[in-house]
């Protein structure tokens, strides 16, 4: 018998690194946490066994309210593995900057039914999502949150914010009045008023920090 070991290495991340793999005869992604050598060994395998497990079934939970995920294939929590559907697509960031624009109101519809049911993503940039043949899928859940409080929906778009801010520059503008209306359709105008408000706030916040 012939065993082949499909395993290709896709991305060194700073926190996990991203294989290509088969899992069942699927094409699969193969996400592992990786140990943090500045971290207590004990507390360490804490955060990766607590993240991995999060990730997994925030991803599952999502999709009871129409979020497209990947489907989780296979969770190995003591080996802080996670073997996921492999989404064909490019990545948002990777895209023309008209399509981006575009993409942003629909971004902003994901974001703003997270939110509604309670969500908070916790690492919302133009990497985490892939724009498929016909619909955009969400990654990467992580850091992801259950909480109503406005504050902490509003750190999520203040981090959208400055991720088109550094990496979409020349579209910044457009593309975040994009996500806006995109989430302003979802949340309604008077919550999304108030989460504007409080990234003002948290905006502000950080000037003063970086003047003192
Ligand atoms: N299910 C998937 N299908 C296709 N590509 C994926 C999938 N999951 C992750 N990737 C790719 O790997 C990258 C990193 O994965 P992600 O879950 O965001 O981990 P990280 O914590 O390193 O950001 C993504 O930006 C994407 O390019
Ligand atoms: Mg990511």
């Amino acid at each position: 018998m012939i065993f082949v070991m499909l395993l290709r290495l896709l991305k060194k991340g700073a926190e996990a690194d991203i294989y290509l793999t088969i899992w069942n005869d699927r094409k699969s992604i193969l996400k592992i946490r990786k140990r943090k050598e500045y971290r207590n060994e004990i507390l360490d395998n804490r955060i990766r066994t607590l993240r991995t497990v999060r990730e997994a079934k925030m991803m599952s939970e999502v999709k009871t309210f129409g979020v497209s995920t990947p489907i989780v294939f296979f969770v190995d929590q003591n080996k802080f593995k996670i073997y996921l559907q492999f989404i064909p697509g490019m990545l948002v960031r990777d895209l023309p900057n008209k399509l981006i624009i575009n993409t942003c109101e629909k971004i902003g519809k994901i974001v703003g039914t997270l939110h509604k049911n309670g969500i908070m993503h916790g690492d919302l940039t133009t990497s985490n999502f892939i724009l498929g043949s016909d619909e955009l899928i969400i990654l990467d859940f992580g850091l992801a949150q259950r909480t109503e409080k406005i504050e902490d929906h509003a750190i999520d778009l203040r981090l959208f914010k400055e991720v088109l801010n550094s990496a979409h520059v020349e579209i910044v503008n457009q593309a975040w009045l994009s996500f806006l209306r995109g989430y302003g359709k979802i949340v309604g105008a008077s919550r999304k008023e108030k989460i504007i408000s409080q990234v003002l706030v948290i905006e502000k916040r950080g000037r003063y920090a970086n003047v003192v």
